[in-house]
Parts: structure tokens; sequence; C-alpha cells
């Protein structure tokens, strides 16, 4: 096996139909068909139907990621697709299709834990990121500290103990009357907000890395109906911007903990959250003051993509690792 394979990869975890085509660390096309306007009016993702639009869209998407890199099936020298954790019915489809692709061309397979692909997401940005490092992965099911040791090696230092980041970002738009999904919502109310208007509770001081956001739900339900109740609700923006700020700061006093503790000199980051505009600034600030460097893919890059997939199965495939035909997929899939 080469040690920069082309491969084609897909991910079908939850509610986006993602396919990639990436060589080595580099993304030579990179699609999706997002499926948020059909979910939208439920306010969040109907397994059933998420299952559904997968198969509606996943052969064309395939047919325009290897148009798109100008790659022939023949040239391919593997294929790899997100096994778990995510929706089952959803996980099948992408998992069932890659096998097909793989075992019709005769190629090799590989199954990828989608949290190693949003950890190994920065590499696409930054072909030089390489352990060890600290990431914080803060998605819409998910909220880890991974200290990661070598590829392959990872400890979860902290997690949340209720809901995720992404979760949080949703859940509380929502209750703000904002749209689904949440995070990009409230990132784009805040934007002209003042996050010190009010000082919502930044929990679990006493527990170094680990996350928890159902306090900060009650706070700002309690506060939100408290001043209506009385007709001193602040602009939508400041509160907006004093949530984010609240989420932003937990998440940033976590990762620094684990940077103290690992003695590593280098951060990096993935999964949805790490598209928000607020914690990428100050992410950047707290590495800089302390002297580390910081690797964030770009935005795209952060939120559910094909190209994660394809950059950790290349790494697998390079190594000669290889997912079992009779390998299936892994809802509850974890890390380390
Ligand atoms: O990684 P991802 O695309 O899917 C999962 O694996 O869950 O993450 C989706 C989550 C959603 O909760 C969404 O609200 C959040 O990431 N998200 C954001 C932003 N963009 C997406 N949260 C805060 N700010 C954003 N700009
Ligand atoms: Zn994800």
């Amino acid at each position: 096996m080469s040690l920069e394979p082309t491969v084609l990869a897909f991910e079908t975890s939850c509610d986006e139909t993602a396919v990639a085509v990436v060589r080595g660390t580099q993304v030579l096309s990179n699609v999706l068909a997002s499926q948020v306007d059909l979910h939208a009016r439920f306010g969040g993702v109907v397994p059933e139907v998420a299952a559904r639009a997968h198969v509606e869209s996943i052969r064309a998407l395939t047919h325009r990621a290897l148009q798109e890199a100008a790659i022939h099936p023949a040239n391919l020298d593997g294929v790899a697709a997100t096994q778990g954790p995510g929706l089952i019915g959803s996980l099948l489809v992408g998992f069932a299709f890659a096998k097909s692709t793989a075992w019709a061309r005769q190629l090799p397979f590989v199954g990828v834990d989608h949290m190693e692909g949003h950890l190994m997401a920065p590499r696409l940005d930054d072909a030089a990121f390489e352990p060890p490092a600290v990431v914080l992965l803060a998605s819409g099911g998910h909220s880890q500290i991974v200290h990661v040791r070598s590829w392959g090696d990872y400890e979860v230092l902290g997690q949340t103990i209720d809901d995720a980041a992404g979760e949080a970002f949703d859940k509380l738009a929502r209750f703000m009357g904002l749209g689904y999904p949440g995070g990009p919502e409230i990132d784009r109310h805040a934007e002209d907000g003042d996050p010190t208007t009010v000082d919502f509770p930044r929990a679990l001081k006493d527990r170094p890395f680990d996350l928890s956001f159902s306090g900060l739900k009650t706070s700002v339900v309690t506060f939100i109906e408290k001043a209506q109740e009385s007709g001193t609700l602040p602009a939508l923006a400041d509160v907006a911007a004093s949530v984010q700020e609240a989420i932003v700061d937990s998440l940033i006093e976590k990762t620094m903990n684990a940077v103290e503790h690992t003695g590593v000199e280098r951060v990096a980051g993935g999964g949805g959250v790490l598209a928000n505009t607020r914690l990428r600034l100050k992410l950047t600030a707290a590495c800089n003051a302390k002297g580390v460097g910081l690797s964030i893919p770009d935005p795209i890059l952060c939120t559910d993509n094909g190209a994660m997939i394809g950059v950790a199965g290349a790494h697998w495939l390079s190594e000669g690792q290889y997912t079992s035909w009779a390998a299936n997929a892994e809802p509850g899939m974890r890390l380390g």
C-alpha cells in the first residue's frame, strides 16, 4: 500500500450524506448532501427520515465525488466508511454501500470511528499535525478532551456528564426561538452581542477535565422566564453572546487544564462546535498565551464531512490495517 493512498470515503452517521476522495492528507473532492431542511421542521434529526435520505443520495454523490476528484474507480487504493458511533439506520447505508463498492473492486476496506475522523481532520489543513496533542472534540453527540499519544493511542481525559456542547447550543437556541441547528444560529446572533451581559454559570469547577451543560440550560431558562416576567429581558444578541461565552469558556478551561496536565505542546480541535467563531478566537488566544501550537481545520472540515473519514482511512490503510468483510456498523463505538 502506498504511503499516500487514494481513498474513497463515506460518512453517513447522522444527517449528512458525505462522500470524499482523499490522497494521504490531500482533499481531492469533498461533497455533501445536507438533510438540514428535511429535519428542521421537527427541530431535530428523525432517524428513519435520515436513513431513507442517505439511500436516495449516496449513489449520485459518489459519482460526483469521483468526478470532481477526476479519479476513476480503477485508480483507487481503498475505501473507508464511518463504522460508528451514530444512528444505526444511517450508519448502515454508508457502511454497506462502502463495503460493497470495495468488494466489487477488490479494494482494501477500512471502517473508521467517526470521532477519530474529527480527531484527524486537522491534518487536512495542516499535514504536519502529529501527536502528541490534546484534542478538543465537540459535536452534537459528543464532547471529549482526548490526550492523543500517537495515532490509535487515545486517552479520553474528560467528557461531558450530561449534554454534548453542540446539543446544549441546539437546545438553548430552540428555547430562545432560534432555528435548527442552533450552534450556527447562536454564533450568528452573538456577533453583535455583549458576552458580559449575563454571567451564566461555568460548571464542574472541581473536576479538571469533565464538562456539564445541564446546569447552564436550567440557568438560561430560569433567567429568560424571570426577565420576561419583569420586562427586563436583554437584547437577543446579548443573551446569545452570554450563552455562547459560558459554553466556550468551559470548553477552553478544560482543554487548557489537559494541556497543563499532559505537558503537550499542541492543541487541536474537531467536531461541529469547533466551527464556532468565538471558540476559535478564544482558543487561539489561550494557546498563544500558553505558548502551545493550535491546529483547527477550516469550519467546513469541523462539521461532519467525508474528507475526515478519508484522512483517517488513508492513515490506517497506509499502515496496512484493514477491516474484515464480516465487520458491521457499530452505533455505540467508542474512542480509545
Ligand atoms: O460534528 P457535527 O457536524 O455532527 C455531529 O457529529 O454531531 O456537529 C454538529 C453540532 C450541532 O450541534 C451544531 O449546532 C454544532 O455542531 N455547530 C455549532 C456551529 N456549527 C455547528 N455550534 C456552535 N457554533 C457553530 N458555528
Ligand atoms: Zn461529527
